[in-house]
């Protein structure tokens, strides 16, 4: 089968930047800028974006242009011998791909209920009591299933199907075409509004004002690497197929510093965004901004129903704030989708429309399990594990293959060989040595502080079968496939096959 390529690189551009820019940049690097030290927190943040996320965009563009394979296939070229971690990375992006959907779904009731505020003044209550129908539940029990938040969802798996069915160029870029000037137009005419509004100043103070105490606490650039590599989409199979489908002619380098920067740029845009309203609801209700804030879903649906209530024409800048969570999530779950898609797509040589026909109606069949009473507190619990212990792990286990078991200096001559400009060993001191030591402490750090103290005060039980046993399956799963599994045929094989085509 040939591969599919990206029409244009404008498309591709779009495509990468689109799945980078998700919920992720929206609502949590807001809230975790400000957590971990404010403007300190761009210390930590900047160093990994340079030593790790534009490091890991070279080094996965370039692998995905160079063995045109989806992340099992890319690893199993490398050494037969790794194909697992790409399963491993599959199975991380499968796993986020049904919580995230929730969120979307959710975002979307919330596009509705701003037009008229209908969350009313206690936006907490309404949120837990009357939206999720949250009760005496656990990750475990998840009570009853919701209708009305399974409608939202199902129509976000709809979407997403519709983009990756049709494929590279007529469906995913296409979509990204639409969805990514649209978010950014939104984006732009929200902050527009926002940033002059009274108190907003104060809420930026909050945002940008450093504490340096911070960056002794290993927790800060814990959640500095662990953003890096959410946000950028690296390390969980994406940027890898991604790529994979760019044409022989095509640039790397530039190509992966234009999707880190847009994507840094756009979130430090979020952050401006949200701690405008935070500092004019602040003012509005005669309270410190630090009393007001709040991180992850309590920020999106419960603090800023709260702030909207309180803006003028709430009407018009309530759906659009939600509309950008909708948007900025939609394009995220296309590629996180892809990225399992392409990899089934390799593996059983199956038609696109078959693969992406399974791989939605199961992922859409378990993301059910979010739309209940409990999904939040599923949701919450296989995201913690997922970010901080599955990713960071399979980003190390990366670097530790790339860097040491083989010649990162192969991948940095093809990328330079294709590339505008070039890389210089810089890339191979980051690869080899800064980012793996940095990961190697915050993985080792996280493993010990998640096994001594847990995780948001949820039983053992759950914590051993959704965190622990979850993620552990993820690795058995990847080496059963490894081992069973026929070994890639080596890009050599494949260039001239295509040659013969
Ligand atoms: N990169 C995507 C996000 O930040 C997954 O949400």
């Amino acid at each position: 089968m040939t591969r599919e390529v990206w029409g244009s690189r404008a498309g591709f551009i779009l495509a990468a930047v689109g799945s980078a820019i998700g919920l992720g940049n929206i609502w949590r690097f807001p809230y975790m800028a400000y957590e971990n030290g404010g403007g300190a927190f761009f210390v930590p943040y900047l160093f990994a974006m340079l030593t790790a996320g534009i490091p890991f965009m070279i080094m996965e563009f370039g692998l995905g242009h160079k063995l045109r394979g989806s992340a099992p296939v890319v690893f199993s070229k490398l050494n037969t011998k790794f194909e697992w971690l790409g399963w491993f990375q599959v199975g991380i992006a499968a796993v986020i791909a049904v919580y995230y959907v929730a969120v979307i779904g959710w975002a979307m009731s919330y596009v509705g209920f701003a037009f008229d505020q209908s969350w009313g003044t206690d936006t907490n209550a309404f949120f837990f009591s009357e939206y999720l129908k949250l009760g005496e539940n656990s990750p475990s029990n998840l009570g009853s299933w919701q209708l009305h938040i399974a409608i939202p969802m199902t129509i976000a798996w709809a979407i997403t199907f519709a983009a990756v069915f049709t494929g590279i160029k007529g469906g995913i870029e296409r979509a990204n075409k639409i969805l990514m000037p649209v978010l950014f137009i939104m984006v732009l005419l929200l902050i527009a509004r926002v940033a002059f509004l009274p108190g907003a100043v104060e809420g930026l103070n909050y945002l940008f004002t450093p504490d340096f105490s911070k960056l002794t606490d290993a927790k800060v650039w814990s959640a500095a690497y662990g953003q890096i590599f959410f946000t950028l989409s690296v390390g969980f199979a994406i940027m890898l197929a991604y790529s994979s489908y760019l044409p022989k002619k095509s640039d790397v380098t530039n190509n992966a510093f234009m999707t880190v920067l847009i994507n840094c740029g756009f979130s430090i845009l979020a952050g401006v965004l949200i701690f405008s309203i935070l500092g004019y609801m602040a003012q509005e209700q005669g309270k410190a901004v630090t009393e007001v804030v709040s991180g992850g879903v309590g920020l999106a649906f419960i603090t800023l129903p709260q702030a909207i209530n309180l803006l003028p024409a709430p009407y018009i800048i309530g759906p659009l704030l939600f509309l950008a969570l909708v948007v900025a999530g939609l394009s995220s779950h296309i590629s996180i989708i892809e990225a399992v898609t392409s990899a089934i797509i390799d593996k059983l040589n199956i038609s696109r429309k078959v693969a992406a026909s399974v791989v939605c109606g199961t992922g859409f069949a378990v993301s059910m399990a979010f739309a209940t009473n409990g999904g939040l507190l599923l949701l919450d619990l296989v995201d913690y594990f997922m970010n901080n212990v599955a990713l960071l792990a399979s980003c190390l286990i990366e670097l530790v293959i790339l860097g040491w078991l083989i010649k990162v200096s192969d991948i940095r001559d093809h990328v330079n060989k294709v590339s505008e400009f070039s890389v210089g060993a810089w890339l191979e001191v980051c690869v080899r040595f800064v980012s793996p030591l940095m990961l190697a402490w915050i993985v080792g750090t996280n493993l010990v502080n998640t096994f001594k103290e847990g995780y948001g005060g949820y039983e053992q039980s759950d914590l051993l079968m959704l965190g622990w046993g979850l993620t552990a399956a993820l690795v058995i799963v990847g080496i059963i496939v490894n081992i069973v599994s026929r070994p890639a045929k080596d890009s050599a094989e494949d260039d001239a096959q295509e040659a013969n085509a």
